[in-house]
């Protein structure tokens, strides 16, 4: 069972199955990893109700509307936590002139990193070493969780837009189906603080983080590959 990107042309499924069985393979079945993702978010998808789901990742955020175990509405976007990793590292060079490496702006994304900006604060602080810009002396900045907050505005907002284009283009029935039940969000970047607030306040629909949001793709397939019989419309 192998998770491809949601929208992969038959093509591209073709190279996959015959790259998996050149490499072994006898049986090889494939799941977009939206609909992999929401299984392993507990989404029952086979159901005829909408349901949506965020999946946001380190490279690409893709959100799905699904219904009877297939994707109805489907896109894409380049921004994950990679991204959100280069806006603080820019944000300390521009304002404090300190250069700092990937590692040390992912950290200070999942230490202090905060999508919410009603509950991200001043007071809280993070000491963030690196070399400064000018001197190239090794040089400690403090920063904030709301200047953090402030920074991760502008990609985070990239994400909510390509989930109201999705929104905008899901049928009547099955957007009512989704203010009813809420948005699942998944994915490493579902344990950015705050994340599921951000979105509930831009949509005005309850979204909530899945259980262990790293792990729902790779526990998707796992539930796929067991009840192959009851998720047989999700499996190619
Ligand atoms: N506690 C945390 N707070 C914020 N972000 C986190 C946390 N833990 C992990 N991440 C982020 O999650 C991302 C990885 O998520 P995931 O493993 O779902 O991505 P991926 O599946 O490898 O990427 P893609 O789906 O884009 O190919 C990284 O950017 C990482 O920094
Ligand atoms: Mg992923």
């Amino acid at each position: 069972m192998i998770s491809i990107p949601g929208g992969s042309t038959q093509v591209e499924k073709r190279a996959v199955v015959s790259a998996c069985k050149a490499a072994g393979a006898t049986d090889v079945y494939l799941m977009e990893e939206p609909l992999a993702a929401a299984i392993g978010a507990k989404i029952p998808i086979s159901q005829p109700s909408g349901h949506m789901i965020i999946n946001i990742g380190g490279g690409t955020a893709e959100i799905a509307v699904i219904s009877l175990g297939q994707l109805v509405v489907y896109k894409s976007v380049r921004t994950g936590g990679t991204k959100l990793d280069e806006v603080i590292a820019q944000y300390i060079r521009k304002e404090y002139n300190l250069v700092i490496g990937d590692r040390s702006a992912e950290d200070v994304k999942m230490r202090i990193g905060n999508a919410d900006k009603e509950s991200a604060q001043q007071d809280v602080t993070l000491e963030v070493k690196g070399r400064d810009f000018q001197t190239g002396l090794p040089r400690i900045i403090h920063i904030s969780e709301l200047e953090v907050c402030e920074a991760l505005q502008k990609p985070l907002k990239s994400i909510l837009d390509g989930v109201k284009e999705v929104l905008s283009l899901t049928p009547p029935e099955l957007s009512s189906d989704i203010v009813d039940r809420g948005i699942v969000i998944s994915g490493g970047t579902g344990l950015l603080r705050g994340i599921d607030r951000f979105f509930t306040y831009h949509l005005g629909v309850p979204c909530f983080i899945a259980e262990d949001p790293l792990l729902c793709v790779i526990k998707g397939v796992g539930m796929a590959i067991e009840n192959l019989e009851s998720y047989k419309e999700a499996i190619r």
